[in-house]
Formats: C-alpha cells, sequence, structure tokens
C-alpha cells in the first residue's frame, strides 16, 4: 500500500507527510528518488510501436514529478497539477490556459505586479483585453462581464495591500456566465484555503514561497478542477515547460514540514503585526487575520490560518528615516521574495494600479520568519530608534 492511500479522513500535516510518497517502489526509502533523465527506453519494437510505457520521455513524467503533481492533487482537490519552473510561469501558464485572442479577462488590482505587465503586454500583444477590478467587489463584479469575458483572476489577499476577495461570491457569478476562475493561493497555500472548494477553477502556486520554505529554489504548481484540467495540460505540454527534478525535490521536501512551519509563521506574524498595530510610529497593519482589517470577516469565514506575510504603513516620515529604520532593523533582511526561514522587510508602493493609492504615510511588507518573536520586535524597536534619530 503507497503512503497517500485512505486519505480522505487524515488531518492535513498528515496529508502532508505521506502525500505522494511510495516507499514500496523505491526501495523502501522513504523519499522520491531524483530522477534526471530525458530518454526513456522502451523494451520491445512492439512495446515501441504501442507506445506501451509508463514515462515515455523526461519533459512528459518522471516519478519524481508524479511524487509532487500527486501530493499536490491530494492537498488541493484538484484533478490535476503541472509544475512550472517559477510561480510566474504558473501564473502566465494559467492565463494561457484561460483566454485566447478577442477575450476579455478580468483581474484584480492587487494581484503580484508582474502577473498584471504579463496582461499588459504579451497578453495584450495575443488580442486579450484586460480589465482590473477593485478586490473588494465581491458580487459586484458582474457588471463587468462582457458577453466575451473568459476568465477572472483573483489573489487573495492581494499582493502587498493584503485585500481579501469574497471568492464564493465572484465564482458563482463568473461560472453563470460561462468565465473560468484563477486563483494565486500562494499567501495561503492550500494548507490554509483550498480554493477548488471554493470555486475556482484553476488554484495557483508560488513553490519558491511556503512549499520550498527555505529561499533556495524557484517553482510553481498549477492545480486544476475536472472542467480545467483538460485545457491546463495541454497548454503546459505544448509550451515544453520543465522543471529541474533537483527543484522538485527540494520543493516536496519543504512540503513534508510546512505544516509546522506555516503554524509558526501565522502565530508569530499575528504577534509581531499585533506588536505594530500599538507603536506610535504606525499608521495601519494590512493583515486579513487582525480582527481591525477590513478583510476579517471574510479571512475568517474562508480560511483556516494566516501566513507571515503583511504590510504595515507608517505615519508620515522623512526619506532619511525610512532608510534609517530599514538599516537599523538587521534579522529582517532587505531582499525580494518570502515564504522563507528568515525575515524579510521591502517598501513598497501602489503606484500602476487603476484604484486610487488609499497610502499616505510609507508602507512596508514584512516577512515574519521563524526566529523568536521577541527578537523581532527588538529588532524593529532599534529600527523605530533609528528612524527617529534620522
Ligand atoms: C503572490 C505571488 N505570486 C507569484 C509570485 C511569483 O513567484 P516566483 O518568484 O516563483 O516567480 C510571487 C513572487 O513574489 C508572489 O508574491
Amino acid at each position: 500500500m503507497s503512503a497517500s492511500d485512505n486519505t480522505t479522513k487524515r488531518g492535513p500535516n498528515t496529508h502532508l507527510v505521506s502525500a505522494g510518497r511510495h516507499p514500496d517502489a523505491q526501495h523502501g526509502f522513504i523519499n522520491t528518488p531524483v530522477y534526471h533523465g530525458s530518454t526513456v527506453l522502451y523494451e520491445t519494437a512492439d512495446d515501441l510501436f504501442a507506445n506501451r510505457i509508463k514515462y515515455s520521455y523526461g519533459r512528459r513524467g518522471s516519478p519524481t514529478i508524479d511524487a509532487l503533481t500527486e501530493a499536490m492533487n491530494e492537498l488541493e482537490g484538484a484533478e490535476g497539477t503541472v509544475i512550472l519552473p517559477s510561480g510566474l510561469s504558473a501564473v502566465t501558464t494559467a492565463l494561457l490556459a484561460a483566454v485566447g485572442a478577442g477575450d476579455h479577462l478580468l483581474v484584480a488590482d492587487s494581484v503580484y505586479h508582474p502577473n498584471r505587465h504579463f496582461c499588459d503586454t504579451t497578453l495584450k500583444r495575443f488580442g486579450v483585453e484586460t480589465t482590473y477590478y477593485d478586490p473588494l467587489i465581491g458580487a459586484g463584479i458582474a457588471d463587468l462581464f462582457r458577453p466575451n469575458t473568459k476568465a477572472v483572476f483573483t489573489e487573495s489577499p492581494g499582493s502587498q495591500t493584503f485585500e481579501m476577495q469574497d471568492l464564493p461570491a465572484i465564482a458563482n457569478i463568473a461560472h453563470a456566465k460561462g468565465a473560468l476562475v484563477l486563483m494565486d493561493n500562494t499567501w495561503a497555500t492550500p494548507l490554509f484555503f483550498k480554493p477548488l472548494d471554493y470555486g475556482a477553477d484553476l488554484s495557483i502556486q508560488a513553490g519558491t514561497k511556503y512549499i520550498s520554505g527555505h529561499a533556495d529554489v524557484l517553482i510553481g504548481t498549477i492545480s486544476a478542477n475536472e472542467a480545467a484540467w483538460p485545457r491546463l495540460r495541454d497548454t503546459h505540454g505544448n509550451l515544453g515547460l520543465s522543471t529541474g527534478p533537483d527543484d522538485i525535490f527540494l520543493a516536496l521536501r519543504g512540503l513534508r514540514t510546512m505544516g509546522v512551519r506555516l503554524a509558526r509563521h501565522h502565530q508569530s506574524g499575528l504577534a509581531v503585526a499585533r506588536w505594530l498595530e500599538q507603536r506610535p510610529e504606525v499608521a495601519r497593519v494590512l493583515h486579513p487575520a487582525l480582527e481591525s482589517d477590513p478583510g476579517h470577516a471574510i479571512w475568517k469565514r474562508d480560511f483556516k490560518g494566516a501566513s507571515g506575510l503583511f504590510s504595515v504603513e507608517l505615519k508620515p516620515v522623512s526619506d532619511a528615516g525610512v532608510r534609517a529604520f530599514l538599516d537599523g532593523s538587521v534579522l529582517f533582511g532587505m531582499g525580494y521574495s518570502w515564504g522563507g526561514f528568515e525575515s524579510l522587510i521591502v517598501p513598497f508602493e501602489t503606484r500602476g494600479r487603476s484604484m486610487p493609492s488609499t497610502l499616505e504615510g510609507p508602507a512596508f511588507r514584512l516577512h515574519v520568519g521563524l526566529e523568536d518573536v521577541e527578537d523581532l520586535t527588538a529588532d524593529l524597536e532599534a529600527g523605530f530608534a533609528a528612524m527617529a534619530r534620522a
């Protein structure tokens, strides 16, 4: 029996540990080995002519690939999953599977910015028109549909500003109008939110973040329900996308411990967010698990937890003060990406969005890692002290 049989009644951490593992097929070894390979040999001419072989070519599948896709199918409740070489390639491939020339696309205004850039450049060049909607729109999205609207791209909470979207309301309308619903679910991971259970047709993960969890891999996944799977599989195959087996192995290794890591990110992230809320330098903390957050009711209704990523808006302060704050909080490394074991901070602006910005002071996105909370708050306090001196 494989490690992932009889799965329906098990808890999420048991799924994480056992999903996609078949020690009996690997001489008892716990982890699926890394299969490096392009060519796969057929045993006989009969097999060759009948294409009778489990794996026919490295790009089309391997036990390493199967281990991750099987695990993601189980976690996402999906019909099928494809693996991609980055989170952004997962976003763009999902869009290419959903729309074509002459189609209209609805995209949340607070999606990950390179997603928007893809819509405004490549998709536009291929004849797809995009309208950006207010992420708080909910059922009001009905007014934005046109006869040729073929897909809605959601990301909840949104990048940088963390607006929660009412996915069930949006998906009900989209499906009534014959459109597919896509969701970038990187923030919550399938552990804290399962988009396919709430009406999405395609669920996207930048596995670079929490799945891998150690800031050493770029990888993406798209998981599809039954309706969307044939188009996704075909588009992924046509694009010739192939992800290195070492990176797939590292993503699988990260997946096994994602439950304990995320529980800690949730706890520490919220503790740091609450600490920041009380600071005199802070205007606003944007974190949907805070009771004060406008998206809290939706987060509580639909999500099982929060990850370690949120934003803070400071009261207006000089540019020198901002730099002193960033340089003064040394445990929060300055760098892009998130989801690893380490704490990070980056400043952001919302220029380039369609909706007017509500930010008045400087804003920062924080990733709270696995360090001790007391050290992190002491570190931020040192940053604020440096800011005051600047
Ligand atoms: C929400 C979201 N989706 C997708 C991506 C893209 O992932 P990758 O960096 O692996 O391309 C990111 C990266 O920061 C992200 O924040």
